[in-house]
């Protein structure tokens, strides 16, 4: 193996060394409880404090709208159960979209066995959900709609302020909003309170942060009932002591990448371009929108198997996925793919580059090379 280039960051992101020597720096010394009355768990009680103005500052949100958790799965959980367990009184419809994270659809199926009705959106041409589709599956018994931000696939954007726009108009009966922003946050824009969305959930490791932490914005008024029971920590919706150096991590990611936020967008764009540049006349199809994240790159060479791809540029030091993390492993077609319409053919050859700010344009370019030479030398071996 001659060259480790890690393009896989949206499965998860190298933590950023200013985090890891924050971390270790609090694992060492301020290891209290924040829960303790006396000054170690005080100083432990700083750090959360801290971390919670620097989210809802990169939010635009109020400190106590922000509610800590073990990362981006828990918020999600959090978000939808806690709005149908609160308010499934007053109505037993739900939407989501069919291209969402397992961290929603498989809620939304738990939540359909209990005897909710779901619907799940198509998206357009370029994997987005637009407003008339969503304006279209409404009802008046529809209490929540949850979509994701950027999708985690293929990066499509979805028109969140056009999508709360179509909610808003239902006057009283306005369904709650909950954002699966883990795959945005820290690259885009993320407004919740300007864009009329209730809920919003975070993940520190998409960001240069640790694993096992994010976060839920809930707004100001809206109550839901916990998931996890206890101790009584963040005002009683996720009881559990909390993972300080974790949070501080969070913190810490989620303000430096607000600071470089809009210069690294170019940037992404320009590592996106070149590693593509890099394809031409290779016989990949670009499966991610044009309009979409630059950060998320879906590719698919047909007559290829994405895995058969992975590996062989994994044996060259360049590292990415078939599809999500997780329905890697699990060795399932890519539902995101199969929504858009791609033929078996094109679904089973996928791969998914993601970038970070962090990665050079050299990286990107000597990644486009490797790729272009490893999907011609499967071309010549298939003959
Ligand atoms: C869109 C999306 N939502 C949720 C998650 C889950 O986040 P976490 O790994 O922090 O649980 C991920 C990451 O896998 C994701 O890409």
């Amino acid at each position: 193996m001659n060259v480790a280039i890690y393009l896989d960051n949206s499965a998860t992101t190298k933590p950023h060394p200013q985090v890891i020597e924050a971390m270790v720096s609090l694992l060492q010394e301020n290891y209290g409880n924040p829960s303790s009355l006396h000054a170690m768990g005080q100083q432990a009680e700083r750090v959360i404090t801290k971390a919670r103005r620097d989210l809802a500052g990169a939010l635009g949100v109020k400190e106590k709208e922000i509610i800590f958790t073990s990362g981006g799965t828990e918020a999600n959980n959090m978000a939808i159960k806690g709005v149908v367990r609160a308010y499934g009184n007053r109505g037993r419809h739900i939407i989501t979209s069919r291209i969402e994270h397992p961290s929603i659809l498989e809620v939304f199926r738990e939540l359909e066995d209990e005897g909710f009705r779901a619907t799940y959106l198509e998206v357009d041409g370029d994997g987005r959900i637009t407003p008339a589709k969503l304006a279209e599956a409404l009802e008046p018994e529809t209490i929540l709609v949850s979509l994701f931000h950027v999708n985690n696939e293929i990066g499509s954007i979805n028109p969140l302020p056009e999508l709360a726009q179509v909610l808003s108009q239902r006057g009283r009966q306005r369904p709650f909003f909950h954002v699966d922003a883990v795959q945005s946050f820290g690259k885009l824009p993320v407004r919740p309170a300007r864009w009329g969305i209730d809920l919003l959930s975070l993940s520190g490791h998409k960001i240069h942060g640790p694993k096992g932490v994010g976060a839920l914005y809930l707004r100001e008024g809206l109550a839901i009932p916990p998931l996890i029971l206890g101790g009584g920590q963040e005002r009683g919706l996720r009881s559990g002591t909390e993972n300080v150096a974790g949070i501080g991590g969070f913190g810490l990611a989620a303000l430096l990448a607000e600071e470089e936020r809009e210069g690294a967008l170019p940037k992404v764009a320009e590592l996106r371009k070149a590693f593509l540049e890099r394809l031409k006349g290779s016989g990949c199809r670009v499966n991610s929108p044009d309009n979409g994240s630059p950060y998320i790159l879906n590719l698919s060479f047909p007559g290829f198997r994405g895995e058969v791809l992975v590996h062989a540029l994994a044996e060259k030091g360049v590292y990415v996925s078939t599809g999500s993390a997780c329905s890697s492993r699990a060795r399932k077609q890519s539902h995101v793919l199969e929504s858009l319409g791609l033929s078996p053919a094109e679904v089973a050859g996928a791969i998914r580059v993601s970038f970070s700010r962090r990665n050079s344009l050299e990286e990107a370019k000597k990644a486009g090379e490797i790729l272009a030479h490893v999907a011609a030398e499967l071309g010549e071996f298939m003959g």
